[in-house]
Order: structure tokens, then sequence, then C-alpha cells
């Protein structure tokens, strides 16, 4: 559970200190208010990265030069420290859990957070890299270990890519940098499938319970392990990484740089056996897209002993009454769900009343909440 939470220089945010409340909170404001920021920034401290497409240049304050992000988090009995900040200058980012230094994505064990928001249609429609960096996050909420090997592969395939670059070098000095990526990059590969699957089962079922359009369906495409490999144990991506970066070597040697790998790999979704990025139309894409949220917080809650901490960023504008109201049947159960709307909400307003009967309500008043 989200404590109390500090940002300084954060998007429109100079310095905001503010504690949401136990259950169901929503922050209601006119467009602009800095509703999303404020989410953006809690998400941004569980999972390291923004969850709307902007780099994080575009989050530091007009006019600063760095941002902090702080939160206090009660998780399992124990509270956590975490803190989050980012140099424009340098582009460095530092996380630290109560004080001490660790890697990034390292407060996704402390803080685990699933958004919906109207940018959850990249699911379907944006860049692979959204859809491997949601992956990525959903397997780091449930194996933490996930963050390190994340961290390593990236800066194995920087060192490898800069040789290409270079054009001129050793072999033996190529084979150590493939060494190390293929035993780290198994272990990436291993864990998005097996993650990818149970994810893909749950949101099946909810999918179903959404809509009677259809099934859902979702592959896992790769370039470096054959079509369909699910079941295989990580000796057999070894193996196949490796066979795909030699056959890949005189093509890797022209283009200066490593062309296959966990790094090239994308999800695709697939409704009545079409794909859906083609051939769903935007309500089925959404459907889609909160299925697969909806998933990551039934997986979480299966493998946490408490529950993520849930953000919804204007869902009540985007959804119909019929799907709202099974949205929040099963959202209103989670202990904490933080809420966004423009619509004015006051204490007692039956809207509120249809939503949970305890509700913590702030207005915005310039850029402070209360
Ligand atoms: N780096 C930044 N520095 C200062 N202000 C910023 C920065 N990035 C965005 N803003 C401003 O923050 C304001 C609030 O944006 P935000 O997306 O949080 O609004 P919102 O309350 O969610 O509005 P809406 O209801 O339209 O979604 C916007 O006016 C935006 O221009
Ligand atoms: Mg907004």
């Amino acid at each position: 559970m989200l404590e109390n939470l500090h940002l300084r220089f954060f998007r429109n945010y100079e310095s905001l200190d503010w504690q949401p409340g136990n259950g169901f909170t929503v922050l209601s404001g006119p467009n602009g208010a800095g509703k999303s920021n404020l989410l953006e920034g809690i998400f941004y401290l569980g999972a390291g990265y923004p969850y709307r497409q902007a780099q994080d240049e575009a989050l530091v304050h007009w006019g600063a030069d760095f941002f902090v992000i702080r939160g206090s988090v009660l998780q399992n009995g124990l509270r956590y420290d975490l803190e989050i900040a980012y140099q424009l200058e340098t582009k460095h980012k530092i996380t630290r859990i109560n004080g001490k230094r660790g890697l990034p994505g390292a407060c996704t064990a402390c803080l685990p957070v699933v958004i919906f928001s109207p940018a959850d249609l990249l699911l379907i429609q944006g860049a692979p890299g959204l859809r491997r960096r949601f992956l990525d996050l959903v397997v780091t909420q449930s194996r933490p270990q996930h963050a390190a090997d994340l961290h390593d592969y990236s800066g194995i395939l920087t060192q490898r890519n800069n040789l290409l670059r270079h054009g001129v070098f050793q072999r033996a000095e190529m084979q150590s940098w493939d060494e190390q990526l293929v035993a780290v990059g198994a272990r990436v590969i291993s864990r998005r499938l097996s993650v990818f699957k149970t994810l893909m089962d749950l949101s099946r079922v909810v999918f179903a319970s959404l809509s009677r359009n259809g099934e859902l369906d979702g592959v896992y495409i790769s370039q470096t392990i054959p079509p369909g490999s699910t079941e295989e144990n990580e000796d057999f991506y070894r193996r196949a990484f490796k066979d795909a970066l030699e056959r890949r070597r005189s093509l890797d040697e022209r283009l200066h740089m490593t062309t296959t790998g966990p790094h090239r790999d994308d999800l695709r979704f697939f409704l009545r056996g079409h794909e859906a990025q083609f051939y769903c139309s935007q309500g089925e894409q959404r459907l889609i897209a909160l299925s697969l949220k909806m998933a990551q917080n039934r997986l979480l809650s299966s493998v946490q002993s408490s529950d993520a901490l849930l953000l919804l960023d204007d869902v009540f504008s985007e959804l119909d009454t019929v799907h709202r109201e099974k949205v929040f049947q099963e959202l209103s159960r989670s202990r904490q769900v933080i809420a966004t709307t423009t619509s004015f909400l006051e204490e007692g307003d039956a809207a509120t009343g249809q939503l949970t009967p305890e509700i913590a309500l702030f207005q915005a008043k310039g850029s402070e909440w209360l």
C-alpha cells in the first residue's frame, strides 16, 4: 500500500506531498489539472518507466534539471522508502530502496502497480517495444530476478553492438559477448514465455466474461526460437539463441548491430483467428487491452500475498455502462485503487456510492490535491 508520495520537479509538479486513502481514492479535476501526471509518478516509482509514450526527459518539470519521486510503501507488514531520481544532463537514473542503491525496476516487488488508461490501446496498436516493456513488467512483478537479467542483457547487448559498430575485432572477443548474451537471453526468453502463457490463460477467461464476440489468443513472436516453443527448458533456448546468432552473424556484421534476441521479440493478439492490430474494431482492441490488464492484476494477486496498487486513469469515460460495471465489480475488491476523473464528484454523490461505500475524494486546487 502506498502511504505517501513526494514529487519534486516531476511534470507539472514543482513540489508535492500527498497521502492517498487506504481504499478507493478519486482525483477529480478539469483537463490539464495534473491527474494523469500524478498517476504517472506513482506508476514510474513501481515500474521504472512512464506508462505513456514519453521519454524520461519529458518528465522533468520545464526549466528544472532533475526530478525525484519518493514513496513510502507498506507491503506484507514491512515499510519501504522508495526513491527514483533522474538527472537531465547526464541522463542518469538512480533507484534507492531504504536508502540503498538498487537496479532500475528494483521497486516492482515493493510497489506492484497495474495501470488502466487510454494509453493501453498502444498494447495492441503501438510499437513492439511497448509490448515487450509491458510483458517484462509483468514478469518482473512475479519473478523479481528478471530485473537483474534485463539490466545485464542490455549492458552485454550494448557492448556487442559497440564491437559490431567498430567493424574490426577478434573472433574470440565476439564469442565471449555471444556466450554471455546467450546465457542471460535464454533466461529472459524462458521466463517471458512462461509468464505470457499464464497471462494469456487468464486474459482469455476475462475476455470471455466481457465479450461474447469470439476467442482471444496471443502468441510470442521471436526470430530467436522456433515458432510455437512453449514448454522447452532454458537449455533449449540457449542452444536456439546460439544458433540464431550464428545464422545472423554476417547480417549483424553488415548492419553493425545485433539483429536477433529477446530485444527484438514481440507479442501478437488474435480474435477469431485474425490479428487484432489489423482486423479488430477500436472497441474490441480496447477490450483486449483491458483483459490483459485485468489478467495482470489476477496474476499478481495469485503470486503476491497482497494486492497490487491499481491506477485507473480516466476509465470512467472510456467504457460503456455495462463494461464499466463489470470492471468495477472486479477492481473494487482490490485493497488500494487510485482513480482519476474529469467529472466533478462530491462526498455522498450517487456516482461515488456505486463504486464503493468508502471513498476518499480529492479535488484539484492549483497544483495541490485537497
Ligand atoms: N515536463 C513538464 N513540465 C511542466 N508541465 C508539464 C510537463 N509535462 C506536462 N506538463 C503539463 O501538465 C499538465 C497536466 O497534464 P495531465 O496529463 O496530468 O493532465 P490531466 O489532469 O490528466 O488532464 P486530462 O483530464 O486532460 O487528462 C498539462 O497542462 C501539461 O502541459
Ligand atoms: Mg489525463
